[in-house]
């Protein structure tokens, strides 16, 4: 493992002493207050599994650990689809506005209520009755940003169907390897998709997935631009023509009794090898987790509060902050289709304006990228009426901290940054915007219940101003549940470091007054615009084009996107790289993988520096990418390779400039 506490992080701790206490009127009226820290950790959660949930059978076992395995509120039956919608209704709010849905071309909108929901969810959970979809039948979904992606991940869990959300900018192989590995029997996916002005091909992408996939034997297809599509007779099938004839009464479906620990959803992920894990999440735990942590975190008032997370349901962020924690809190939220300059870079801000936001939660790298296109475009738009701003994905530097702040929340309104992972499942870091006196770059605390700490090489707890490894003591509600079909990699990859501990695969430092800094990952796993990407799978991505002999891929600090990819290619017969090459490179990439996974830059080399057994030294590479001055060369099998990619690299840089 690398050094996990990185230079350039522990300089910006010690240079970073603001300190922001929350505001009195704020602290006065939080939903987290007094001694929310000194519950103890089994009250906690039993509280909040009660209080929150509704259940069709109460739990009478809070946990069971056998470590590396955990299970939670043993012994409940209950459904998420009831508790995100049906009881909303049933108490009385079916008029209130579930999501105030903004299409990306302009003018577009939908509002739609819990009562809409539910006739939406009931109606569409009906039409994938006929397809066979009940109890147990793994559904994968690729979509856009529409109302009808939670009314489908809805429309499962309502029929006990396990799902697995693809983000719509993976590629044909990515979506088919995920419906494989899950057995996938249905795809629901859509025409295409609007992103910036233009169409993403959803549905031939679905295609060629589908042609890979032979356990999925349909295709509910969402009309969403009403550009043509290839449909296939007997396969695919209209979402609005499967659902013409069934019955949206919630009594024709009634929401199907669940296990507390039947399986929820995948949600696949980077790791250190090629092949993305299917990280499991089970149905009370992660819903009792995601929505304490909205509840607190986010100080969410469902009568009041307009709440806009503005990350794509396809990553887990969606999926536990835009889907299941909001909606089992009753909030009203902003759902939005597009990108944030579209048609022009004010558009987020024009719908906190419109909308009256008053939680805008998102990541760094969008911040950052406003903060690179001027505080004009937010100045233009009346943010009054935001109270608590969020971020999430990857450690907020500083400086996107104070212009977010600043420029966002008129230097007024406490940001809470959250750490947590696709598996964590909920929030587990991070500050109670009234309660904790915030630091611009610091995550702060372990939510209530949640014991975290910071180990040594030793496996030795660090003190206060200590450096080393984030790891979680003790199970916690929405903790993955193991990785689909690989018991091994599940417990190699968290728990063969130190017994019984979680291992987060990040760095972190503890100040003197125990808070935690979060110091990025430290593993062979890069975090793009606050995405997992592994540096193994983009290197398979390249060697898997018939030019490429070898690739090594690490990569670089960027102002924007937090990490850039940069890929090192040696091509085959010791052939020289052409501009042609590289971009035919990235597109291969594209293709395998993403656009997500497009490296910034390549740098095409004769050789790639090993050690004498023949192991790339990915440190060498990360020093080249990053300018810095070269770490020990000395196990180098031949120590002049890495000056010619050191020449090369900036050969490529000039040319890029
Ligand atoms: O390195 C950490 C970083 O993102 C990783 C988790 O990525 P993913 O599973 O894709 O989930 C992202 C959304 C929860 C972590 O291991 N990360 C996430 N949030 C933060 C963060 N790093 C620093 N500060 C954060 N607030």
């Amino acid at each position: 493992m690398s050094d996990p506490t990185p230079a350039h992080s522990i300089e910006t701790m010690l240079l970073e002493e603001r300190t922001y206490p929350p505001p009195a009127d704020f602290a006065a009226q939080a939903n987290a207050r007094g001694d929310i820290y000194d519950v103890p950790f089994e009250e906690f959660w039993e509280r909040e599994g009660r209080e929150r949930l509704t259940w069709f059978e109460a739990f009478n076992e809070l946990y069971e650990w056998e470590p590396p395995y955990a299970k939670w509120y043993l012994g409940g039956k209950l459904n998420v689809c009831f508790n995100c919608v049906d009881r909303h209704v049933e108490a009385g709010a079916g008029e209130q506005v579930a999501f105030h849905w903004e299409g990306e071309p302009d003018g577009e909108t939908r509002t739609i209520t819990y009562a809409d929901l539910q006739r939406d969810v009931v109606r569409f959970a009906n039409a994938l009755k006929k397809l066979g979809v009940r109890k147990g039948t793994p559904v994968a979904i690729y979509m856009g940003m529409v109302p009808e992606l939670p009314v489908a991940m809805l429309a499962c869990t309502r029929l006990g169907a396990p799902h697995t959300v693809v983000f719509g900018g993976f590629s044909a192989d990515s979506l088919s390897g995920r419906m494989n590995d899950m057995k996938c029997e249905v795809l629901i996916t859509q025409d295409e998709a609007w992103r910036r002005g233009s169409t993403v091909p959803l549905k031939k992408v679905a295609d060629e997935a589908m042609a890979d996939a032979p356990a999925a034997k349909s295709c509910v297809v969402l009309r969403r631009t009403g550009n043509d599509v290839p449909m296939q007779e007997g396969r695919d099938h209209w979402w609005h023509e499967l659902e013409a004839d069934c019955s949206d009464d919630a009594e024709s479906c009634p929401c199907e009794p669940m296990d507390s620990e039947d399986l929820l959803f995948l949600m696949y992920t980077s790791g250190t090898t090629a092949k993305p894990k299917g990280i499991i999440h089970t149905t009370a735990g992660y819903l009792t987790g995601v929505a304490a942590t909205h509840n607190y975190i986010f100080d969410l008032k469902p009568d009041s509060d307009v709440y806009w997370c503005a990350a794509d349901i396809g990553w887990i962020t969606g999926h536990s902050y835009i889907v299941y924690g909001p909606l089992c809190n009753r909030t009203t939220s902003v759902l939005y289709e597009g990108t944030p300059d579209f048609p022009d870079k004010d558009r987020w801000w024009s719908i906190v304006e419109k909308y009256k936001v008053t939680i805008l939660y998102t990541a760094p790298t969008a911040i950052r990228s406003h903060m690179k296109w001027g505080p004009e475009f937010a100045q233009q738009h009346d943010l009054s009426s935001l109270r608590l701003l969020g971020s999430v994905g990857e450690p907020i530097n500083p400086e996107a901290w104070i212009w977010y702040r600043e420029n966002i929340g008129a230097d007024r309104t406490p940001i809470v940054d959250t750490w947590w992972q696709t598996e964590t499942g909920m929030i587990l870091i991070t500050p109670l915007p009234g309660i904790t006196t915030l630091k611009p770059g610091s995550a702060t605390r372990p939510f209530p219940g949640v014991d975290a700490g910071i180990y040594d090489e030793q496996g030795n707890e660090v003190g206060p101003g200590g450096g080393g490894y984030l790891v979680l003591k003790k199970p916690w509600p929405a903790m993955l549940r193991g990785i689909f079909g690989d018991d091994e990699r599940y417990r190699e990859t968290y728990w063969s470091r130190y017994e019984d501990v979680y291992l987060a695969g990040d760095g972190a430092r503890i100040d003197r007054d125990g808070d935690f800094w979060l110091l990025g990952r430290i593993d062979d796993v890069m975090n793009v615009s606050g995405h997992r990407i592994s540096t193994i799978e983009v290197e398979s991505a390249l060697v898997d084009h018939h030019d490429v002999a070898e690739a090594a891929v690490c990569s670089r600090a960027d102002a924007v996107t937090g990490e850039a990819i940069v890929a090192y290619v040696t091509l085959k017969g010791g052939a020289d790289g052409s501009v042609e090459k590289l971009e035919e490179l990235r597109n291969h990439v594209a293709e395998k993988i993403g656009p997500i996974a497009k490296p910034a830059n390549i740098v095409f080399t004769p050789e790639l520096p090993k050690t004498r057994s023949g192991k790339i030294m990915r440190r060498l590479l990360r020093d080249v990418a990053n300018n810095r001055q070269l770490g020990d060369t000395t196990t180098l099998a031949d120590p002049t390779v890495v000056s010619e990619i050191a020449k090369r690299a900036t050969e490529e840089k000039s040319e890029d400039a």
